[in-house]
């Protein structure tokens, strides 16, 4: 395994493509509305990544070893779906909850970022799963700092999945990125404090925990890309790309409607 050091030109090319990957998820924000189409949205942020942005959009035809071509621009996660949702044009209905995963690359480089998005108005059950998972990024990601190790940011997010009753998928992880779109580390949501390889500055890799209301475990559908939770519970997910500095992690993938961590932060924990 190795995981590569970013240079300082390289950091700037990441800091603009996920820039522009955040700014992606700011512009579809509008349009994520009760009746639209998880195609439609990707409609739109395919069009608006190479209208306007003049990025690629990573997942087309993404093709990793014992997967089929993936044939969206985004994917799109609803409700008991886990990862890797392919937009449907099955309208949007209220209470939903949508994560939408955008991975956008420009000048060479992968900028990778998904939130969730609430329709109408959704049960209290599927708007806690949202918050506490959001919470769990956070908690990860201030777990991140050089000198520490990755196995920091797994325990901080089990911890307050488990405290809340929600369990962490295992089967997907967070990601080493830079010129390629999934490098080494396999960046684990669960695991004990201490382990694992240590922080550098440098080192660029996202944070993305997928916790489910239910139980951990996952099954796939049949179109060889939608993961959903075997027992049908919902599924929450939320991911930033950031970067290991001598202070700490630097999250680069903020956007004015994905600004910098939560005013509600630290969490209480109980
Ligand atoms: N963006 C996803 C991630 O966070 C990967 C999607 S791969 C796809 O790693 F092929 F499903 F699009
Ligand atoms: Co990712
Ligand atoms: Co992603």
């Amino acid at each position: 395994m190795t995981i590569l050091i970013k240079t300082p030109e390289e950091i700037e090319r990441m800091r603009l493509a996920c820039r522009l990957g955040a700014e992606l998820l700011d512009y579809v924000t509008p349009f994520v509305q009760v009746g639209v189409s998880t195609l439609e949205l990707n409609q739109i942020c395919h069009d608006y990544m190479v209208n306007v942005q003049g990025t690629v959009p990573a997942t087309l035809n993404y093709a990793p070893p014992g997967h089929t071509p993936y044939p969206f621009s985004i994917c799109t996660s609803v409700n008991h779906q886990i990862c890797h949702g392919m937009p449907s044009d099955r309208p949007l209905k209220n209470g939903d909850i949508v994560n939408i995963d955008v991975t956008v690359i420009k000048n060479g480089f992968h900028g990778d970022t998904s939130r969730m998005f609430l329709l109408g108005a959704p049960s209290i059950q599927a708007k806690r799963l949202c918050q506490i998972t959001h919470e769990c990024m956070w908690l990860g990601i201030r777990a991140a700092r050089p000198g520490g190790h990755f196995g920091d940011i797994g325990a901080a997010i089990q911890k307050h999945a488990e405290q809340n009753g929600y369990s962490v998928v295992r089967e997907f992880c967070g990601h080493g990125v830079g010129r390629s779109f999934h490098e080494d580390p396999q960046v684990l949501h669960y695991g004990r404090a201490g382990s694992g390889e240590a922080l550098k500055p440098g080192m660029i890799f996202t944070i993305e925990p997928m916790i489910n209301a239910g139980k951990a475990a996952i099954s796939s559908l049949a179109d060889g890309w939608t993961v959903v939770t075997k027992d049908r519970s919902l599924s929450a997910q939320w991911e930033h790309t950031v970067l290991i500095t001598e202070k700490g992690a630097e999250v680069l993938t903020l956007s004015p409607l994905h600004p910098d961590t939560p005013k509600d932060f630290p969490v209480k924990q109980n």
